[in-house]
């Protein structure tokens, strides 16, 4: 069969076993996108849909930013592929330099892979491996948290904390523990920003530490924020007590910043917006703007010096991967930054996240809205379970709403939005009343 790439029309939909999806439903009723461009997609059927989840958090700077489709075309032609292992290109040291650029004080040194989840594995490798370079193999154990979401690699999976990701796969990784998550409506309902309560979880882990030692842990991760467990901004204080912790014990803190990577809080970083420094940060998605598949450990100094002090010639990290700063990946990611940069997305985070905090916030009161959460430019609405059948509602509103030309994202009972930082206010009310007429409608 030849693929005409101007209007590809599949002969079959079965081949195509599709990730995270229902896949007899979808066969049977296909949802499909043909193009997309700034805030907008365009559906088979020729439908503009407003993309008010940046594609899965990651498309930041809109769709087909110019700047990134010029920069892939660019390297395309030039040179379409050279190992990372022994050799390189210009490209990947100028990203790890850019990245660096914004990374938090400290943390400078930029190690690629392809995906959050190749992220978050090589983070929880980098932790072990770095107790051991410095004398203390016996530092192992990982400390994850309830609601974490961390990729589907064997290691994210096991320091997640969403129970239906892990039930079906068997034995995970078994030195590891988990914190309690901060979602309590009792105390935190409507609140914005960071709630006030809930800092004193983060002491939970001195409980762990009681149980199994400082000198048996490796490393904490956590998202600054949860993000598909259902958006849950951390409690004032909370990420400050984690860290304090975590450098009192010697334990490497760990932040999943796959989500709040790259102007998702409104500044380039979560950790720089939350004015909390970890010791290695996990990027994915925002990284290259969704354009090219890429993921990064951002590693402090210390850690990565703790790596250079066997013999010049010896591969100091035996890991890697064959599309480890990709010639294309690095492209868009520089691509990305340049528009991050020079379209002011980072620096007008404070404007356009407080002008949505206003927006989201009005859908309290709305029919079943049960709690409304928002930091950066995420929020999500939290619905009333219906009876006996958790997330059925939340399912029927964002159908509505796609049909009503707003993409939407579901998470149980929350509907989840992260928009590009491009939306514009007329925009975040179409968001909003959208939802407001699904939410009128459904049972
Ligand atoms: C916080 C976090 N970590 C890791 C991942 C995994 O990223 P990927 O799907 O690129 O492997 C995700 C994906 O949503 C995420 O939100």
């Amino acid at each position: 069969m030849t693929v005409q790439f101007s209007d590809p029309r599949p002969g079959s939909l079965e081949p195509y076993w599709m990730p995270f999806t229902a896949n007899r439903a979808f066969k049977a009723g296909p949802r499909m996108f043909v193009a997309a461009d700034g805030m907008h997609y365009t559906t088979a059927d020729g439908r503009q849909v407003l993309d008010a989840m940046a594609g899965l958090w990651c498309v930041n700077a809109g769709h087909n930013a110019p700047r990134i489709v010029e920069a892939i075309r660019t390297q395309a032609g030039r040179m379409d592929y050279v190992s990372s292992f022994q050799m390189s290109h210009p490209l990947a040291f100028v990203l790890a330099e850019r990245i660096a650029e914004h990374a938090p004080a400290g943390l400078d040194r930029v190690f690629f892979t392809n995906s959050g989840s190749e992220a978050v594995d090589t983070a929880l490798k980098i932790a072990r491996a770095y107790h051991k370079v410095s004398g203390q193999a016996n530092r192992v154990k990982l400390i994850g948290r309830a609601k974490g979401y961390h990729g589907m690699g064997f290691g994210g999976l096991s320091v997640a904390g969403i129970a239906r990701h892990r039930r079906d796969f068997g034995p995970l990784l078994g030195d590891v523990d988990h914190l309690p998550h901060t979602h309590d409506l009792a105390h935190n309902a409507f609140s914005r920003g960071q709630p006030a309560w809930g800092a004193h979880l983060a002491d939970e882990l001195e409980a762990i530490v009681q149980i199994h030692d400082a000198s048996t842990i490796a490393a904490v991760i956590v998202e600054p924020v949860t993000g598909s467990g259902g958006v849950l901004p951390p409690p004032v204080g909370y990420l400050e007590r984690l860290r304090e912790i975590c450098a009192r014990h010697g334990i490497l803190l760990i932040f999943d910043e796959v989500i709040t990577g790259f102007g998702r809080l409104g500044g380039p970083f979560g950790s720089g917006v939350l004015g909390v420094t970890p010791d290695l940060i996990t990027c994915a998605k925002g990284m290259t703007n969704g354009a090219v598949p890429m993921g990064g450990v951002i590693a402090s100094r210390a850690v990565y010096d703790a790596f250079m002090s066997g013999p010049d010639a010896a591969v100091e990290l035996m890991h890697g991967y064959t599309y480890s700063g990709h010639p294309l990946a690095c492209a868009a990611g520089i691509g990305a930054l340049d528009t991050y940069e020079q379209e002011g997305l980072f620096a007008r985070g404070p404007e356009i996240c407080t002008a949505w905090e206003a927006a989201v916030h009005q859908l309290k009161g709305a029919r079943h809205v049960r709690d409304i959460r928002n930091i950066g430019l995420l929020a999500a609405v939290e619905l009333d379970s219906r009876e006996g059948a958790p997330g059925a509602r939340a399912g029927e509103v964002i159908d509505r709403c796609f049909e009503a030309g707003v993409l939407v994202r579901v998470a149980g009972d929350n509907l989840v939005l992260s928009p590009p930082l491009i939306i514009t206010p007329e925009q975040m009310a179409q968001v909003v009343e959208t939802i407001d007429a699904a939410l009128k409608a459904v049972n």
